[in-house]
C-alpha cells in the first residue's frame, strides 16, 4: 500500500451537482486512512496561487445535499503554461501535498496528467452535466441536470397546453447531445435536435404539423446548444421562427442555460459521487495514479487518463497523428467497441424518439 501523508482535492471547469458529495467522500475516506486532506480553491487557480484550506470530517458535513462546489471552480488558462505548472508544483511541494484528486471534465484530466508527469500523482473524477466523457458511461451531475430539464419542460408544457402553443427548449451540453436526447425522450418531445445526428428539418416540421392536425395542443421540442446554424447562431432560435412561419403554430423559445447546473443532486449523483470519491482514494492507496474513475458496464472502475483522452478523441473524430501508437491492438479494438456501443445507445434512443412523437 502506497504511503500518502496529505492529498489535495480540487474542482475545476464547469461545476456539476454531486461535486460536493465527491469532496465529502474523498475527504472522509482519506481521513479514515490516516491521510490529511487539503481543499484547493477555484481549481488549478488555487494550486497556482496557494489558496488552500484544510478539510476535516466536520468541514464536509451537510454538503452531500448541496449543489455547486464548496471549493469553488474556475477555468484557468495559466495552468496550461510552463510557468503556471511550475507554480502549481511549488505549491504542492511547499505544502507537502503528495497527490491530487481533480474533479471535472476532460480539460481537468489533461491538467491532472500534466501534474502526474511533473511528479504529483493525480486521479480524476468525472464531474460534468454533459456526460461527454467517452471512457465512462456516466459523469456526476448528468442525472440531476436531466431531472431539472424534465421539471422545467414539464412546467412549460402546462402552459403550452393551455394556449395551444409549441415551445422549443434549448439545453446545455456543449458539443454533446446527451442531456437533450435523454431529457427530450423523457419529456415526450415531438422533436429532438442533437449535434451527433443530422437533423431533418422538413421531417421535424411535418411532425409538428401532423401532431397539430391530430389534435395535439401543447408541443415541445428539445434542442441541444451544440446544434448551430452558423458560427454565431444557435439552430434552436432559427427553428422557432421557421416552424412558426411554415405551420402558423405559435411557437415560443426558452433557453434553460445554467439553471440545469444547479439544484440538489439526485440520488444517482450522490451515490456515484460517493463511490467514485472513495474509489479515488483507494486507487491512490493501491499505488495507481493518472487514472480517471469511470463506470463501465455499470461497475465503478478506473481507467488510465491517457487511454480515456485518446478514446474520447476517437469518439469525437478528433484523433491526432500518433495517438494510437502507444496502445496494443487489443486496446484499440476495445476503444472502437466503446465508441460503437455509445453511438448505438444514442442511435437507439434517437430512433425511438421519432417513432413515438405523435
Ligand atoms: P472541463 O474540465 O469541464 O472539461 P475545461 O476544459 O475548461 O473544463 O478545463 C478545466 C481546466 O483544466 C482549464 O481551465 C485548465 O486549467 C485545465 N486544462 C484544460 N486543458 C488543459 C491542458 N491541455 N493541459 C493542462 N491543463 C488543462
Ligand atoms: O460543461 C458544462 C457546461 O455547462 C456546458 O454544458 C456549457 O456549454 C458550458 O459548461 C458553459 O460554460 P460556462 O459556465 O463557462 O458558461
Amino acid at each position: 500500500m502506497a504511503k500518502f501523508r496529505k492529498i489535495g482535492i480540487l474542482t475545476s471547469g464547469g461545476d456539476a451537482p454531486g461535486m460536493n458529495a465527491a469532496i465529502r467522500a474523498v475527504t472522509r475516506k482519506a481521513i479514515n486512512e490516516g491521510i490529511e486532506v487539503v481543499g484547493i480553491e477555484e481549481g488549478y487557480n488555487g494550486l497556482i496561487n496557494g489558496n488552500l484550506r484544510p478539510l476535516t470530517n466536520r468541514s464536509v458535513s451537510n454538503i452531500i445535499t448541496r449543489s455547486g462546489t464548496i471549493l469553488y471552480s474556475s477555468r484557468c488558462p495559466e495552468f496550461k503554461t510552463e510557468e503556471g505548472m511550475a507554480k502549481a508544483i511549488k505549491t504542492c511541494r511547499e505544502n507537502q501535498i503528495d497527490a491530487i484528486v481533480a474533479l471535472g471534465g476532460d480539460g481537468t484530466f489533461r491538467g491532472a496528467t500534466d501534474l502526474t508527469n511533473h511528479g504529483i500523482p493525480s486521479i480524476g473524477i468525472p464531474c460534468t452535466i454533459d456526460n461527454d466523457i467517452t471512457a465512462t458511461e456516466y459523469t456526476i451531475g448528468f442525472d440531476t441536470a436531466m431531472n431539472t430539464v424534465i421539471n422545467m419542460v414539464g412546467a412549460l408544457r402546462d402552459t403550452c397546453e393551455s394556449h395551444a402553443r409549441c415551445n422549443i427548449i434549448e439545453v446545455m451540453g456543449r458539443e454533446c447531445g446527451m442531456i437533450a436526447l435523454y431529457a427530450g425522450v423523457a419529456s415526450g418531445a415531438v422533436a429532438i435536435a442533437i449535434p451527433e445526428f443530422e437533423f431533418n428539418e422538413d421531417f421535424a416540421i411535418s411532425k409538428f404539423r401532423e401532431a397539430r392536425e391530430h389534435g395535439k395542443r401543447g408541443m415541445i421540442g428539445v434542442f441541444a446548444e451544440g446544434v448551430s446554424l452558423d458560427q454565431e447562431h444557435k439552430y434552436s432560435e432559427y427553428f422557432v421562427r421557421k416552424l412558426q412561419a411554415e405551420t402558423g403554430i405559435e411557437t415560443k423559445f426558452a433557453r434553460l442555460g445554467h439553471i440545469v447546473r444547479g439544484g440538489s443532486p439526485t440520488l444517482r449523483d450522490r451515490l456515484h459521487a460517493t463511490q467514485m470519491g472513495a474509489g479515488a482514494v483507494s486507487c491512490l492507496l493501491d499505488g495507481k495514479s493518472n487514472v480517471v474513475m469511470a463506470i463501465k458496464n455499470g461497475m465503478i472502475t478506473d481507467i488510465d487518463i491517457n487511454y480515456a483522452l485518446v478514446l474520447d478523441r476517437m469518439y469525437k473524430g478528433k484523433l491526432k497523428d500518433g495517438d494510437l501508437d502507444k496502445f496494443t491492438q487489443e486496446q484499440i479494438a476495445d476503444m472502437h467497441d466503446a465508441c460503437a456501443r455509445r453511438r448505438a445507445r444514442m442511435e437507439n434512443l434517437y430512433r425511438i424518439s421519432f417513432e413515438l412523437s405523435k
